[in-house]
């Protein structure tokens, strides 16, 4: 019988997560938490984990990591739930990933190969696929085993584990070289093409607006709630690996151009730190970066700073003056008592001389307005007017808030009004001949 259909998605492998804990660690975050991270990455990737541990290690075991009483442990732990994949939440040596595929009769992924099958599975445009085929291939030359996708393409399965055999070895070592070769020189290429698609770009004339921030902050689902655009956002971290662009409508302004980046994470595997480049470039030249936070999550304050180190990092365009600005999300997760002050201290955080904060929900829309104006009042170049209206002049006020950008307003007791407007020159000479009666002056920028 001839086939007909043959189904090509990937089976759903059952999993069980480990941790490793050293002694005097000095993470910022708890051991937990990052259990909980690993556990995240897994699933992005469709693992069934059905055990997650963290793993005290007290001394190092140079063949295996953990001591053998721990390999045991474990061991028995991937039995009894019938797990084909182990994770390791940190970097395996080749030689440590052998000895346990060995001792647990399972597959062993470490970090790094879980967060670069992550990365190969969401990049999206053909830069962010080269790049991260690259630092596949990277990694697999240092181990000389093939990563546990292509152990699995090659057998068919789970099979049996182990290194394939001297002359494999340098065969694939062959083949990858040239592979990385030819990669390189593809990578190149389109390098080239972006930077001529750039600036393009740079002619017309918009603001740019970049969204970075920590993996699973919201981005994906902020983005398309002020793009109206249907990306894709899933519960999975990682939805995207490629910058992104789209134009995102601000009040009375010039539309702006906004991108949505890969999300960071913290130890990022050195393999991957050059798949970032498209992204970081991106991230230089903005106008305006919005940092999204989230806030419901406990650990979000070593998240910032992790997003802070890498963004300190980043070449700004030179001459570019460019703006941060934070965007605590998910607010509506927050408890009703907590909503209140986190929201106030959002406000006044500009004050307090950090960058400014606006809290928001990009699920249910809340604070989206009040981000707009924001990004509006920071990219809007017009000049801004302050006017005196005549009480009662309702329809110069009502002309101003049609054409222009109102930023500020006070209303006197006698019923005439004081005007901060951002207005283009065209629609100041229209508002000057249309009400000759109100006052103008340029404030002071
Ligand atoms: P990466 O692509 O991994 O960097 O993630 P991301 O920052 O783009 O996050 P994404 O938009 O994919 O959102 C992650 C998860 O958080 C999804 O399940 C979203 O539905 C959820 N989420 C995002 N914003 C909010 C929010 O304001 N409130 C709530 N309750 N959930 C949110």
């Amino acid at each position: 019988m001839t086939e007909k259909f043959v189904d090509r998605r990937p089976v759903i492998q059952a999993a069980v997560v480990i941790h490793p804990e050293f002694p005097g660690e000095t993470r910022l975050r708890d051991p937990e938490a990052r259990l909980l991270e690993a556990v995240g990455l897994a699933e992005a990737l469709d693992l069934e984990v059905r055990a997650a541990e963290i793993a005290r290690v007290r001394r190092v075991t140079p063949a295996t990591l953990f001591g053998s009483g721990r390999v045991d442990e474990i061991g028995v732990l991937v039995e009894s739930v019938e797990a084909d994949l182990v994770v390791i939440d940190d970097a395996l040596s080749p030689v440590q990933q052998r000895n346990l595929e060995k001792a647990w009769k399972a597959k062993v992924v470490d970090r790094t190969g879980l967060i670069l099958e992550i990365f190969a599975r969401r990049a999206r445009t053909r830069e962010g696929k080269l790049q991260v085929e690259l630092a596949r291939l990277e990694y697999e030359r240092s181990r000389l085993v093939r990563t546990w996708t292509h152990l699995e393409r090659q057998r068919g399965g789970l099979g049996k584990t182990g290194g394939p055999g001297e002359t494999q070895i340098e065969l694939d070592r062959r083949i990858i070289a040239d592979k990385i070769v030819r990669l390189k020189a593809e990578l190149e290429e389109v390098r080239r093409t972006r930077t001529l698609h750039r600036a393009a770009r740079k002619r017309v004339p918009f603001p740019t607006v970049a969204l970075v921030g920590y993996t699973n902050a919201g981005k994906s689902t902020l983005f398309n709630r002020l793009t109206g655009a249907d990306a894709l956002a899933k519960d999975m971290l990682f939805a995207t690996l490629d910058p992104t662009l789209r134009t995102v409508r601000l009040p009375k302004g010039r539309p702006a151009i906004i991108s949505d980046t890969v999300g960071f994470i913290s130890d990022l595997p050195h393999e991957l730190v050059e798949s970032f480049r498209a992204t970081l470039e991106e991230v230089g030249e903005a106008d305006v970066i919005l940092h999204v936070r989230d806030v419901a999550d406990p650990d979000g304050e070593s998240h910032a700073r992790d997003v802070e180190t890498v963004l300190s990092q980043i070449p700004v365009v030179e001459g570019r003056r460019q703006v941060l600005l934070e965007v605590w999300n998910k607010i509506d997760l927050l408890p009703p008592e907590e909503r209140a002050p986190v929201e106030a201290r959002a406000l006044r955080r500009g004050d307090a001389g950090g960058p400014p904060a606006v809290a928001v929900s990009a699920v249910s829309g809340e604070g989206i307005e009040a981000l707009r104006a924001m990004i509006a009042d920071l990219v809007d170049d017009a000049p801004e007017v302050e006017t005196q209206l005549p009480p009662g002049d309702g329809e110069a006020l009502a002309w101003l808030y049609q054409n222009g950008r109102v930023t500020d307003r006070e209303d006197a007791e006698d019923g005439s009004m004081r005007v901060v407007v951002r207005l283009d020159a065209q629609a100041l000479g229209r508002f000057e001949r249309l009400f000759p009666e109100a006052r103008l002056q340029h404030a002071a920028q």
